[in-house]
Parts: C-alpha cells; sequence; structure tokens
C-alpha cells in the first residue's frame, strides 16, 4: 500500500470515528481511556517533579525533631544555622564506636534498619522491631567552645498500632536525660497518641536511664518507689506506655546505645 492509500484509510477511519455520536460507545470508551491516560501522565510528572522538594521537607522535618527534642526549636529559628552546632556521627552498635565508614549526611538509618546487609535479625525483641540495623546516626550537640552538651538518639519500637519514631536527648554524662520525643507513629488520638502531649513529655527531663552501679532503672510503669527512674504510664493507654519503655529499654540497654554510652563516658567512643 502507497502513502497515500495509507493517509486515505487513516483518514476514512477517523472520519466515521468522528462522524459517531459523541454518546456512542466508542466515543465514550475513547475520551475514558484518553483522560485516565492523561491523568495518569500528569500525576507522573507530579510525583516526579516533587520528589526532590519532598525529601527536602523531609530532611528538614528531621532536623526540626532534633532540635526540638534538644531545646533549641521555637518559631521562626532558623533551622539550619541552628542545626550546624550538631556534629551526626554514625555509631557501630556493637562495638559503641564512632565509624567513619559511612558518611552521616548520606546514611539513611531507616533503610539501614531493613537491609540484610546493614542490620541483623533479632531473637530477643522487646521493642517488636524484627531486625536491629549495625549502624546508627547520633547528633552530637556543641557547646561554644565545641564541647560536648547533649547526645541526640534515635529510637523506634512497637506500641499497639504502630512503630513509635523518636530521639531521645541525654545529657552530656549520657545518663541524665533532657528530652524525648516522637516524630512518627500512628497511635489513637487522646490514647497512645498521648505520647506527643507537652506535659506527658515534660515529665522525661532529669530523669536517669542507670543507677550509680550502673543499672538500666528507667521505666514506664503506672507506680514506681524510686522518682528518678520513674516516668507516668499514660492514661487509657497502658500498651502504648508498655511499648515505649519496652522501646526506651531496648535502645539504652547494652543490645542498643548501652556500649555507646559506655565509651562516651569513658572518653572511648
Ligand atoms: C478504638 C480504640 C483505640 C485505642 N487506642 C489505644 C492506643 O493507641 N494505645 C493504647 O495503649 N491503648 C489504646 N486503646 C485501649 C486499649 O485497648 C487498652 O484498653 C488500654 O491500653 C488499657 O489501658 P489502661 O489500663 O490504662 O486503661 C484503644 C482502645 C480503643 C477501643
Amino acid at each position: 500500500m502507497s502513502d497515500s492509500q495509507e493517509h486515505s484509510v487513516t483518514g476514512g477511519i477517523l472520519a466515521r470515528f468522528l462522524s459517531l455520536p459523541v454518546d456512542s460507545l466508542p466515543r465514550t470508551l475513547f475520551m475514558a481511556v484518553a483522560l485516565c491516560l492523561f491523568c495518569s501522565m500528569i500525576v507522573a510528572l507530579a510525583a516526579v517533579n516533587l520528589k526532590p522538594m519532598q525529601s527536602y521537607n523531609k530532611l528538614l522535618d528531621k532536623k526540626i525533631n532534633i532540635l526540638q527534642v534538644a531545646g533549641l526549636y521555637s518559631d521562626g529559628v532558623d533551622v539550619e544555622k541552628v542545626f550546624s552546632s550538631f556534629e551526626p556521627k554514625i555509631v557501630e552498635i556493637s562495638t559503641g564506636k564512632f565509624t567513619d565508614k559511612y558518611d552521616p549526611s548520606l546514611f539513611d538509618d531507616r533503610s539501614a534498619a531493613s537491609d540484610p546487609e546493614l542490620s541483623v535479625a533479632l531473637d530477643e525483641d522487646p521493642a517488636l522491631i524484627g531486625r536491629k540495623p549495625k549502624f546508627a546516626t547520633v547528633y552530637l550537640l556543641k557547646g561554644s567552645g565545641g564541647e560536648l552538651d547533649k547526645i541526640i538518639l534515635p529510637i523506634y519500637g512497637y506500641g499497639l498500632w504502630s512503630t513509635l519514631y523518636g530521639f531521645i536527648a541525654l545529657e552530656k554524662n549520657g545518663n541524665d536525660i533532657f528530652g524525648l520525643q516522637f516524630y512518627e507513629h500512628a497511635e489513637t488520638p487522646g490514647l497512645g497518641a498521648e505520647v506527643d502531649n507537652p506535659s506527658w513529655r515534660q515529665q522525661w527531663r532529669g530523669k536517669s536511664l542507670r543507677d550509680e552501679n550502673g543499672n538500666l532503672m528507667i521505666s514506664v510503669a503506672k507506680t514506681s518507689s524510686n522518682k528518678k527512674f520513674h516516668i507516668d504510664s499514660l492514661a487509657g493507654a497502658t500498651l502504648t506506655s508498655r511499648g515505649v519503655d519496652n522501646l526506651v529499654k531496648f535502645w539504652m540497654g547494652d543490645a542498643g546505645f548501652g556500649r555507646f554510652l559506655e565509651n562516651l563516658k569513658v572518653g572511648e567512643a
């Protein structure tokens, strides 16, 4: 078939199609398919173009959370400037020492936690996280003279409905708590989500992880004999509170950052 014959066949099909009534089945189907294709193209374009902005906002949100747990956030604060007083470092959890193996600005803690190369399956898993990362990013807050002021450690574990992700801020002795904050969870508003209530969070300030003999004492419970290590459970949310108790004990204990905090104390991190 010659070019001109091909054109006249195509033109004929198009003319027959256009002569059909607008509400005919072929024209309705054609419009529906064309509309679907157009919309999916718009969605795909938006997803691709917004990806860098999403990554930037995610990183900014993480920095704000770190500032908040360290008590350095207020409305209008220059997040990047204040965040520059933190030194992010990668810690090898098993040795409790800093490592230069990975660049802290590129290391993705969340994906490392599920990467078979960068994590280990847990036999004992009180925080219900399945796998433990081999490395974690910690943030050292430095004073104006470069001296250590606070240590911010990532923590996470299962509550009642969801994994709670957050940070704990410790004073430079690695034992006294400055603050605790979760930045992601799906516990019930008014019940488990009260972990975000400032008055509940306020309780953590000034509490200690370990006693003078090095025993891990911190506890989230309904009652306690020693206020120094005690955080009240949330009323009506015992299960979320138990999850927080488990995850804090896990990450502050020997399986978590226990060795790192010990090394930090004796200057061997
Ligand atoms: C719809 C619904 C949502 C709930 N959400 C939570 C929750 O997020 N965290 C939690 O610990 N308990 C939650 N609970 C309550 C628990 O089932 C359980 O009763 C509670 O943890 C017991 O706490 P209490 O001993 O302080 O009363 C929820 C209950 C219902 C019916």
